[in-house]
C-alpha cells in the first residue's frame, strides 16, 4: 500500500490512447547542472552567464534562495541568467526561512554550503520534501563541525547554525548519493584542510566537473573525490545541456510505440547519467548518439530513437545509481518488453519525491500490468496497458511516465495530481503533444 497522497494540487492529465512520437524536440535544461551553475555562479568572483538554465520550480526555488541572500541575478531572456557572484564569503543572512519547494537537491546542497556561513539559516520545503531523509547530510556535516537541527525523524525543516569552524574530513558514504557527495564538497570549500568523499557506487559527477570549470581544483582518484578548503571560484560563461532525465520519457515513448522516430537535441550524455541508455539498449531499444560535442566540461549529443521490440531483462545492479531518476519510465518500458524484467538494489527509490517503488507498482497494476514491488525493486511482466486512472502522488516523474504509457494503452489514461511536473519540465505537455502524445490537461474539481 502506498501512503495517502499529499494533496498538492489539482492538475489532471487526460490521455487518449495510441499515437507515436515523431520529429525533433529539445527538452529543458538539466536540473542538476542548473542548480549547480546557479550555486557556483553565486559563490564565484565576477560575473557568470548561464544559457539553457532550467526554469522549473525546483531551480527557481534555488534562484530565489540566493536572491534572498543578497545575490543579484538577472534574467535577460528565457533560460538565461546573469549572476553577479559575491565570492565564497559574500552571502548575506536571509531575513526569512528559505523555502525550497519540492527540491531535495536544493536542500541537501544548500545545507552543506550554509553550514560554512557566519549566519544562521532555516531551510523548509513542501510536504514531499518535508518527509525526505536529511540525516544523510546532517550526520556527516556534524563530523566536520556543523550544527544543524532537524525534526526528530531527521526530516526538514533544517535549522543551520552559522559561525561554526568546519574541519575537512574523510567521508565514506553508505548511500550512493550525488546530493550527499555534493553537500559535503560544498561544506569542504569552507573547511580547513582536505575534505574527501568515497562513494559506494558512481553517482553523477556534475559538481566535480563544475567546480573545475569554475577554476577550483578537485582531485578524483580511486573512487575518492577530494578538495582543499579556502580556494576561490572564478565566474564565467556556461551552457546547460538538455536534461537526459527529461529526454528519457521521450526515449521510452518512442521505443515502445510503433511508427515512432524522434531526434532529441542537445542532451547531456555525461557517463554518470547514461544508465537509462544502457538499460534501454540491453532491452533492445535503438538509441543512437549523433553530433557528439561538449558544453564546457559536459558531453552532449543529439539522441536518435526509433520504435523497437523490447525484451525483458534483469537490470544490472551497477546501472542503478546511473539511472536513479529514470526508473518510473524504465518500468513503463519493462511492461512493454517481452517476458520479465527484474530490478534489484534500488531501495533509494523509496525515498525520492514519492516512494517510487510503491507508487509505480500501484499505478501499473491499476492499468492492468503485473508488477510486484519488492523491498529494493520491482518484478514486472510483459502486458497490455488497459487504460484507467492513476495518481502521481505529486511526483513529476511518475506523472510523465504514466503519460507515455498512453501511447500503447487500449483505453484512456487519467493521471491525478500533476502540478509537480513543473518542478523539472514546465513545458512537458506542449512538447509531448507537438511530438504526438495525445494529452490534455484539466483542473481537478476537488
Ligand atoms: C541529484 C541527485 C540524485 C537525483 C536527484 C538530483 C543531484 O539524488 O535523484 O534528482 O542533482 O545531485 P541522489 O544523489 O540523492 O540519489
Amino acid at each position: 500500500m502506498t501512503e495517502a497522497p499529499i494533496d498538492s494540487g489539482g492538475l489532471v492529465f487526460q490521455l487518449i490512447p495510441g499515437g507515436c512520437l515523431q520529429g525533433r524536440i529539445r527538452p529543458p535544461g538539466d536540473k542538476s547542472i542548473s542548480h549547480r551553475a546557479l550555486m557556483f555562479g553565486a559563490l564565484a568572483e565576477g560575473e557568470t552567464r548561464i544559457e539553457g538554465f532550467l526554469e522549473g520550480e525546483d531551480t527557481l526555488a534555488t534562484l530565489a534562495a540566493f536572491r534572498a541572500m543578497g545575490v543579484e541575478i538577472g534574467q535577460p531572456a528565457a533560460h538565461e541568467l546573469v549572476i553577479q557572484g559575491v565570492g565564497l564569503h559574500g552571502l548575506k543572512a536571509p531575513n526569512e526561512p528559505l523555502y525550497l519547494g519540492n527540491s531535495g537537491t536544493a536542500m541537501r546542497l544548500l545545507s552543506g554550503l550554509l553550514s560554512g556561513q557566519t549566519f544562521d539559516s532555516v531551510l523548509t520545503g513542501d510536504p514531499s520534501l518535508s518527509r525526505r531523509p536529511m540525516g544523510r547530510v546532517t550526520v556527516p556535516l556534524a563530523k566536520m563541525g556543523a550544527l544543524i537541527d532537524s525534526n526528530e525523524a531527521g526530516t526538514p525543516p533544517l535549522n543551520i547554525h552559522g559561525g561554526r569552524a568546519l574541519t575537512g574530513c574523510r567521508h565514506r558514504l553508505l548511500v550512493a548519493s550525488a546530493q550527499v557527495k555534493s553537500c559535503l564538497l560544498l561544506a569542504g570549500l569552507y573547511a580547513t584542510g582536505q575534505t574527501s568523499v568515497q562513494e559506494p557506487a558512481v553517482t553523477r559527477d556534475h559538481t566535480e566537473r563544475m567546480l573545475q570549470a569554475f577554476g577550483y581544483p578537485v582531485e578524483v582518484a580511486d573512487g575518492h573525490i577530494s578538495l582543499q578548503g579556502g580556494g576561490r571560484l572564478r565566474g564565467g560563461a556556461l551552457q546547460v545541456p538538455a536534461d537526459i532525465s527529461s529526454a528519457a520519457f521521450f526515449l521510452v515513448g518512442a521505443a515502445i510505440s510503433a511508427g515512432s522516430e524522434l531526434l532529441i537535441e542537445n542532451v547531456g550524455v555525461n557517463p554518470s547519467r547514461l544508465g537509462v541508455i544502457h538499460i534501454l539498449r540491453l532491452m533492445g531499444a535503438e538509441v543512437e548518439f549523433r553530433n557528439p560535442r561538449e558544453f564546457g566540461r559536459e558531453p552532449v549529443a543529439d539522441l536518435h530513437v526509433k520504435a523497437s521490440t523490447l525484451q525483458g531483462i534483469r537490470i544490472p545492479r551497477e546501472q542503478v545509481s546511473l539511472a536513479i531518476d529514470e526508473f518510473p519510465i524504465i518500468f513503463i518500458a519493462a511492461a512493454c518488453a517481452e517476458g520479465e524484467t527484474v530490478l534489484e538494489g534500488a531501495e533509494e527509490l523509496r525515498v525520492k519525491e514519492s516512494d517510487r517503488i510503491a507508487v509505480m507498482a500501484e499505478g501499473l497494476v491499476e492499468l492492468g500490468i503485473s508488477a510486484q514491488a519488492t523491498e529494493d525493486g520491482m518484478i514486472i511482466q510483459s502486458g497490455a496497458f488497459s487504460g484507467g486512472r492513476v495518481h502521481s502522488h505529486g511526483d513529476h516523474r511518475i506523472a510523465m511516465a504514466f503519460a507515455m504509457a498512453a501511447l500503447v494503452a487500449k483505453g484512456p489514461i487519467v493521471i491525478d495530481d500533476c502540478d509537480n511536473v513543473a518542478t523539472s519540465f514546465p513545458d512537458f505537455v506542449k512538447l509531448a503533444s507537438a511530438a504526438g502524445l495525445r494529452i490534455n490537461t484539466k483542473a481537478s474539481a476537488g
